[in-house]
């Protein structure tokens, strides 16, 4: 089982006007990877950006870049976000006809496959695509906004799915976003999650996003060692 906390900041709360300097932030406060939120304000009721923002921000940063197409018929426009800059490239299960298809058509374009389940969908839904994945990401809130309550309910999701790939011998990591603050770290790290997407709760902590970021990390590594 993938071990490696990483600490994934969700880009929705940054100053688009000033994305590059937010991402060097971000940089310099200790982060894994940066998440692209992108959403096409039909899958989900919110309308964000495209490839070419995430094109415009690539120079700002070495990071791996993730896009999570939170978009219907993803696969109409992979080649675009690998082409961007994206190091990884995350679909939704509800979203593309042909799952295993579109996940082996992200790897074909030389990015790493993940997708990701909205908290109503089963795991079930990607037990005969693991294979194809480089992640699962659980959403732990109905995506759309940053900002919004985490579901609990969802930890039992993370230790069903934990327990599959366990089974399988599949060591790819699994994936949180929404809700993820140092009130409900733990209890996903705790289920198994090891990645852990952040938005609203980093960018507005009162420590700052440097510590913040180390906050969540500490809390993440001390729930999956146990000494929490
Ligand atoms: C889906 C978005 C949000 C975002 C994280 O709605 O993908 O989950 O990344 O938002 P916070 O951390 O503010 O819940």
């Amino acid at each position: 089982m993938a071990d490696n906390v990483q600490i994934v900041p969700s880009v929705l709360p940054c100053d688009f006007g000033a994305l590059g300097a937010d991402l060097e932030r971000l940089e310099d406060a200790g982060v894994d990877k940066i998440q692209f939120d992108v959403m096409d304000g039909h899958f989900v009721p919110n309308l964000t950006f495209g490839p070419d923002i995430i094109r415009s921000a690539r120079k700002y940063t070495t990071l791996p870049f993730e896009a999570h197409l939170m978009i219907y018929a993803p696969e109409n426009t992979l080649e675009r976000y690998v082409e961007a800059g994206c190091d990884m490239i995350i679909v939704h299960a509800e979203a593309t006809t042909h799952l295993h298809r579109t996940l082996n058509q992200i790897r074909d374009l030389g990015a790493h496959s993940a997708v990701a389940l909205n908290p109503a969908t089963p795991v079930s839904a990607v037990e005969y695509v693991l294979d194809s994945c480089d992640m699962v990401l659980v959403m732990t809130v109905n995506p759309g906004f940053g900002g919004q309550a985490y579901i609990k309910e969802m930890e039992s999701k993370i230790v069903a799915l934990r327990t599959l790939l366990e089974t399988r011998n599949l060591n790819i990591p699994i994936e949180v976003d929404g809700g993820i603050s140092p009130k409900t770290v733990t209890g996903a790290a705790k289920a198994g999650a090891t990645h852990l997407v952040s938005g609203s709760s980093i960018f507005s902590s009162p420590l700052g996003l440097k510590e913040a970021v180390a906050e969540l990390r500490e809390l993440a590594l001390k729930a999956r060692n146990g000494s929490l």
